[in-house]
């Protein structure tokens, strides 16, 4: 099938997978066969990285050894703290993890496939704490331990963010978003890392490949542009005439619309609950407030839906999360799902090389050119 000159492959079937589905009708977005209402109300995120990385959700004793294992591997080498240690204070914390998977693929390389499971689970356990070592090194020039008793990845980084360990509503808000992050079919990082493994190259490649792509505020970078929106009005009746304006100008509003989804996000809802709540707790009378408008405003002007970015900016707000760190969240959960895809991009390998409609100039002779 030819695609169009710019149409950014929207609606070609590039692949098989069994791992997710997005978009299907009646279903929405799911994981493996559960629906993403399930997961995120029965789940915890180590639960959804073990089922899209083995297929099925865990034993309660495969949990119990993830968890334990994922709880070892958080420390950091020390040649890999120098480096981060070296890297800017004013340098975008994307790049920071994508760094950190780079370097630590120089350290502790796949030696084969048979290596996957542990440098997934590696790359799982230490992103938290790469991020949190830079963080607190660049702020305040210390070297914090990057150790923690919480036996989740979201309890943990909260408690290497904040210093203290997170109360139990801050650690299942976020343990719910990491599992609405976790995988999203062929998104356009998916498919990056995919590429990479279909080279046969190794997982940190594709990893690290994941984090470049993700990067861009069309992609994972929404979240952020959502927050620093949202919170440059002083109330809804503001936040109406700034979202109007932007309109006229045909300006994008970052964490609305989606390739794939053409009514709602599903993930939307969910992480709406969690963003009220927190906000409500953290007694606020203006963000939440705002971002209802600004939904409203769009649903109105443009018929278009939240997607998952738009609320979970608030969402990290209220867990008083840095703007600069809402991307790196999505990085820590889509771990999962890209490396569930090079597993299964593996599986049944063939190089992925697709060809271009050739539309530059005529063949023409270099001979009387010089
Ligand atoms: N704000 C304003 N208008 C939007 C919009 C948004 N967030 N998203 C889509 N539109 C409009 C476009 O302007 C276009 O209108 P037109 O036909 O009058 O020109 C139409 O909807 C189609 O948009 P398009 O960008 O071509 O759709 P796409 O499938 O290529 O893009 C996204 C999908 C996600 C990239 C796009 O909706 C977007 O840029 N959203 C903001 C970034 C974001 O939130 N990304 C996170 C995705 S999970």
């Amino acid at each position: 099938m030819n695609a169009p000159s710019n149409s950014g492959l929207a609606g070609v079937v590039a692949g098989r997978t069994a791992i997710s589905t997005v978009g299907k009708e009646g279903t929405g977005l799911t994981y493996r066969g559960y629906a993403i209402e399930d997961l995120a109300d029965h789940t915890s995120f180590e639960d959804v990285a073990w089922l899209l990385l083995h297929g099925d959700l865990p034993s309660p004793e495969q949990l119990v050894g993830f968890r334990k294992r994922l709880v070892c591997l958080r420390t950091l080498p020390d040649e890999l703290k120098l480096i981060l240690e070296q890297l800017p204070g004013s340098a975008h914390a994307m790049d920071v993890l994508r760094t950190g998977c780079s370097a630590l693929g120089c350290m502790e390389p796949e030696h084969s496939f048979k290596d996957q499971n542990r440098v997934v689970e590696r790359l799982l356990a230490t992103f938290p704490s790469m991020l949190c070592y830079w963080h607190h090194f660049q702020l305040t020039s210390q070297r914090i331990d990057v150790e923690s008793d919480d036996a989740s990845v979201a309890g943990h980084f909260l408690h290497l963010l904040l210093g203290k360990p997170p109360g139990d509503v801050d650690r299942r808000a976020l343990d719910t978003a990491l599992i609405l992050y976790a995988e999203h079919e062929f998104n356009a990082s998916t498919f990056a890392a995919r590429i990479t493994a279909s080279t046969l190259s190794d997982l940190y490649s594709a990893i690290t490949t994941g984090i470049g792509t993700l990067r861009g505020p069309l992609h994972g970078g929404a979240n952020e542009e959502a927050m620093a929106l949202i919170d440059s009005f002083t109330d809804p009746d503001d936040a109406e005439r700034g979202i109007m304006e932007r309109l006229q100008r045909k300006d994008k509003i970052m964490g609305f619309g989606h390739r794939v989804y053409k009514h709602a996000d599903p993930r939307s809802d969910i992480i709406q609950r969690w963003s009220k709540l927190l906000s409500q707790q953290a007694g606020d009378t203006r963000l939440y407030a705002i971002s209802e408008r600004i939904e409203a405003v769009m649903r109105r002007e443009k018929g278009l839906f939240p997607n998952l970015d738009f609320y979970s900016a608030t969402a990290f707000h209220f867990l008083h999360i840095p703007i600069s760190m809402f991307t790196p969240l999505f990085v820590f959960a889509r771990t999962a799902g890209w490396a569930a895809h090079v597993m299964e991009q593996r599986a049944d390998n063939r190089l992925i090389r697709p060809s271009a409609e050739y539309i530059g100039p005529p063949l023409r002779s270099a001979h009387h050119s010089t």
